[in-house]
């Protein structure tokens, strides 16, 4: 069939097509985070700071039905008691595994069921006439909502105690970076934001110009090996590096490296999806918190970019002066450009992908770990909910800070040049690093 082309100018068709496949690549991925451990695994708690996967997985389904069956597709409830069940607002997530969910096979049922009738819907519904329907954003929403599970359901595979389950090819080693540490980003506008990319979230919106002093940023993300170094000088013992709730935080709890490390012989030893191994020192330091970040920043004379630092870094071509939708260009990440889609388990080395490096020479922005940055999760100006306030607008505020940039857990549909993500500061089960910035001298 044909549909007209939207009115934001891009072809119908080919978002069609897309979001055929971005859904697909969902739901493969989906299937092998749920089949490649056994029951208990699925219906068990691994974390108090996770869902059982089987509350994750019938939490897509119930998603996809409310928005893509029922919105769109104008069709009943088809299990009208499960929506507050798999409602994220109703129960929190260390007291999923006590809920009557559907049991693993009848959550595979159910999402299957959904699934081929939201494919039905995506071949019969214009891509224009209301907003939910517009560019096909509704499709995409969901594609990227199932991503967004597909990572939170790798976090919970990480979390899990145990053999390894799941196992990917490693990133290519790549030759130790050789070029500049840091680099020089020019102060003056730049567009933040987006009011043209059609799957952008509400809290992208809209693009608005925002001035930015002057700053250096680092070429690459932060190193295991630099942040061994950080340790290794009495990072975690000297106060003053922290923020004081930082500080309070990691005395309380005895924080004194990275999640999932321990020192043992002499070197530290990390557990990585089941395994153990050596700290890799070339690789960027994940799971990681902001106060962890804003520390080793400030023991290194620096601080973290703020979260338009990092957008500018990451989208402002200085030559026409332009933001493009990514580091390299506005063409579609591909696996010369990022480490995206759990393709690897892991962060490439630093370094790595000169493909998708930005014009002044930054590299890694997209992909490999999610980034802190200095900034409270804010709205931008102009900001309006589209299409739910629990999305985004209920967590705006000076308790989350954004992360950018996506890692090597989320697949291009949920990552962009513009796209934001927010963590409280003492989370560090996520997939997060970070790299510093310093003003420029004036
Ligand atoms: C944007 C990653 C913070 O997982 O809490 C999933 C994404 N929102 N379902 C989250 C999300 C609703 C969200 N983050
Ligand atoms: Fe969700």
């Amino acid at each position: 069939m044909t549909a007209p082309d939207t009115e934001t100018g891009v072809d119908a068709e080919a978002l069609r097509a897309r979001a055929f496949a971005s859904l697909t690549t969902a739901r493969a991925r989906t299937t092998l985070l749920t089949s490649c451990v056994e029951e208990p695994d699925l219906t068990g708690q691994h974390s108090p700071l996770m869902s059982p996967l089987v509350w994750d997985l019938a939490h897509i389904g119930n998603q996809e039905e409310q928005w893509l069956l029922r919105s769109v597709g104008g069709l009943e409830a088809m299990h009208p008691e499960m929506d507050s069940l798999y409602d994220a607002f109703e129960h929190p997530r260390a007291e999923r595994p006590k809920l009557p969910l559907l049991p693993p096979d009848e959550a595979r049922r159910y999402v299957a069921e959904v699934r081929g009738r939201a494919l039905d819907l995506l071949e019969s519904t214009a891509f224009h006439g209301t907003r939910l329907t517009e560019a096909g954003f509704a499709f995409g929403m969901i594609a990227q909502h199932e991503q967004q599970h597909d990572e939170t359901m790798l976090i919970t595979h990480q979390l899990r105690k145990g053999p390894q389950a799941l196992t990917a090819p490693d990133p290519d080693p790549a030759p130790p970076f050789a070029g500049p540490a840091e680099v020089l980003v020019p102060g003056g506008p730049f567009t933040m934001g987006t009011s043209t990319e059609p799957w952008a979230l509400d809290n992208e919106r809209p693009a608005h110009r925002r001035e930015v002093a002057p700053f250096h940023i680092d070429t690459t993300p932060v190193t295991n090996a630099a942040y061994q170094a950080f340790i290794t000088d009495g990072g975690y013992e000297t106060e003053r590096w922290w923020a004081p709730e930082g500080w309070e935080h990691i005395r309380r709890h005895a924080i004194t490296a990275p999640l999932f490390w321990r020192r043992e012989g002499g070197q530290w030893l990390r557990r990585h999806f089941g395994a153990t191994e050596v700290v890799p020192p070339d690789e960027p330091v994940v799971h990681v918190s902001w106060y962890e970040a804003d520390a080793y920043a400030r023991w290194a004379g620096r601080r973290l970019p703020t979260e338009a630092e990092w957008e500018k870094a990451a989208r402002h071509d200085p030559a026409r002066d332009r933001s493009t939708r990514y580091p390299w260009g506005d063409a579609d990440p591909g696996p010369e450009h990022a480490n995206l889609g759990q393709r690897h388990l892991r962060p490439a080395p630093a370094g790595s992908y000169p493909a998708g490096e930005s014009p002044l020479g930054v590299r890694q922005l997209i992909g490999d770990v999610w980034e802190w940055t200095a900034s409270d999760f804010l709205p931008y100006p102009g900001f309006a909910v589209f299409p739910y306030k629990e999305y985004s607008e209920v967590f705006f505020g000076p308790e989350h800070k954004v992360l950018r940039g996506g890692s090597f857990a989320v697949d291009q549909v949920a990552c962009r040049g513009t796209f934001r993500n927010w963590d409280y500061p003492v989370r560090r089960q996520i997939f997060s690093g970070f790299r510093t910035a310093r003003s420029a001298d004036a």
